[in-house]
Parts: structure tokens; C-alpha cells; sequence
């Protein structure tokens, strides 16, 4: 076994870097919320009138996860500020459990946002977050620190799925200016959740 020290990224940069990875939904997300309770929503996203409420809660609850889910992973908030730690991991996992069941109230609405390839990796990623946060939330009741770590980086992988999507897409679409469509759209955001689960599994056996 090798006794070179791994490079290690500080708590604030890694919370930094990971906030900006995930800004784009983040940000939708809230603009969202705001557009909701003021009838304003544009007509690329009129047909969740339908379910305001779905929409508001999953946008709220992506929005607290995506937010909360870097400083929950922060060493240095962990170690200085556990009492708070605490806390704000009561908050991450209501607002996964709430962005896990309103995905499913939404994939009920809208069965047909893309083909079956779409439909079925937002079932199992929808039930998947909540196993996970559930998971980790009985290792953090148990004391099991170690397994606690792994299920809340699994929960926040698969969660953020729609941030690794929109990297993908974004530049696609600047440099093709067209946004990918159909089977290509859906195995791009079968992709994103790939990478992310696969960039948790590392981290988790990383230490
Ligand atoms: C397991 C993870 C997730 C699943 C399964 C999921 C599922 C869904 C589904 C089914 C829709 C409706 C799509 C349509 O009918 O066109 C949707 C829309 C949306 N999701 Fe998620 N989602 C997830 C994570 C997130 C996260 C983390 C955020 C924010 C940080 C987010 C923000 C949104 C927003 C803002 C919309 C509305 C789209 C628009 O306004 O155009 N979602 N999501």
C-alpha cells in the first residue's frame, strides 16, 4: 500500500466549486418559485399550471438540496460547526425527501416529458433519492458515521443529476444553437445521472 498523501481540496473550495457546478437549476429553480405564486410562469413551462403546487415544491426542495448539500459536505463545517451540521441535515433531508416525491407527483402529470428512456430513469432516480436519504438518515441515527457519509453523497449524486444534465446541455446548445431532442436528450440525461453516481462512489471509497 502506497503512503503518499492524497490531494485533499479545502472544505470552503470544495463547497465553492460545487455551488457553482450546480447553479443553473439552483437558480431556475428559484426564479420558478417566484414566477409561480405570480401567475407568471413563461410558455416553455405553462403546462405546470396544471400542478403549481408540484412544481413549487419540487423547485423549493431542489433548490434548499442543491444549496445545503455542499456545506453539509464541508469538513470544515462539520468539524466546527456540528451543532449546526446537525440542523441544517434535518433541513437537506426534507427538501430531498420533498424533491424525491414531487418528482414523482410531476412524472404522474406529465408521463410523456420525453420517451420511456427519460420516464424510466426518473422513476428509479425519484425512488432512489429517497431510499438514500432514508438510508443515511438510519446510519445518522445509529451513529454510523461512515455509512451515513456514503448514503448522503449517494442521496446528493443522484439528486443532482439536473445540474450535471445542464452542464451537458448548455454548451451543446451554443455551439449548435438547437437544444438535443428526443433519444439523444434522454441517454444525455441517463449520462449525467451516470457520471454523478459514478463521481460519488469514488469520493465514497476515496477515504
Ligand atoms: C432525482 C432527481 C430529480 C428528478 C427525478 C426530477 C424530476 C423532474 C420531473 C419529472 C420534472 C417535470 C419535467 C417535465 O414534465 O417536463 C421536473 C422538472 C423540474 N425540475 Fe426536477 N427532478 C430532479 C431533480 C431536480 C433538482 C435537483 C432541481 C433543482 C435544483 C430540479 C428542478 C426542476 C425544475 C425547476 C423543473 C421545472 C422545469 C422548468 O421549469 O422548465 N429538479 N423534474
Amino acid at each position: 500500500m502506497s503512503n503518499m498523501a492524497q490531494p485533499r481540496i479545502s472544505g470552503p473550495l470544495l463547497a465553492g466549486l460545487l455551488l457553482i457546478l450546480t447553479a443553473i437549476p439552483v437558480v431556475i429553480s428559484i426564479v420558478r418559485m417566484g414566477q409561480i405564486p405570480l401567475g407568471a410562469l413563461p410558455a416553455d413551462a405553462a403546462k405546470f399550471t396544471a400542478v403549481p403546487l408540484g412544481l413549487f415544491f419540487h423547485a423549493a426542495g431542489g433548490a434548499i438540496f442543491g444549496l445545503l448539500g455542499p456545506l453539509q459536505f464541508s469538513r470544515t463545517m462539520r468539524g466546527r460547526f456540528g451543532r449546526l451540521h446537525r440542523w441544517m441535515g434535518r433541513v437537506f433531508v426534507l427538501a430531498g425527501l420533498a424533491l424525491g416525491l414531487t418528482s414523482l407527483r410531476l412524472l404522474w402529470q406529465f408521463p410523456d416529458a420525453g420517451t420511456w428512456i427519460l420516464t424510466s430513469a426518473r422513476l428509479i432516480t425519484g425512488f432512489a433519492l429517497i431510499a438514500a436519504l432514508g438510508l443515511g438518515l438510519r446510519a445518522a441515527i445509529g451513529r454510523d458515521l461512515a455509512r451515513h457519509r456514503a448514503w448522503m453523497i449517494r442521496a446528493y449524486a443522484i439528486g443532482m443529476g439536473a445540474a450535471t444534465i445542464a452542464l451537458i446541455m448548455f454548451p451543446i446548445y451554443v455551439i449548435t444553437g438547437a437544444p438535443l431532442e428526443g433519444y439523444l436528450s434522454d441517454l444525455a440525461f441517463v449520462a449525467s445521472w451516470l457520471i454523478n453516481i459514478a463521481v460519488g462512489e469514488w469520493v465514497i471509497r476515496r477515504r
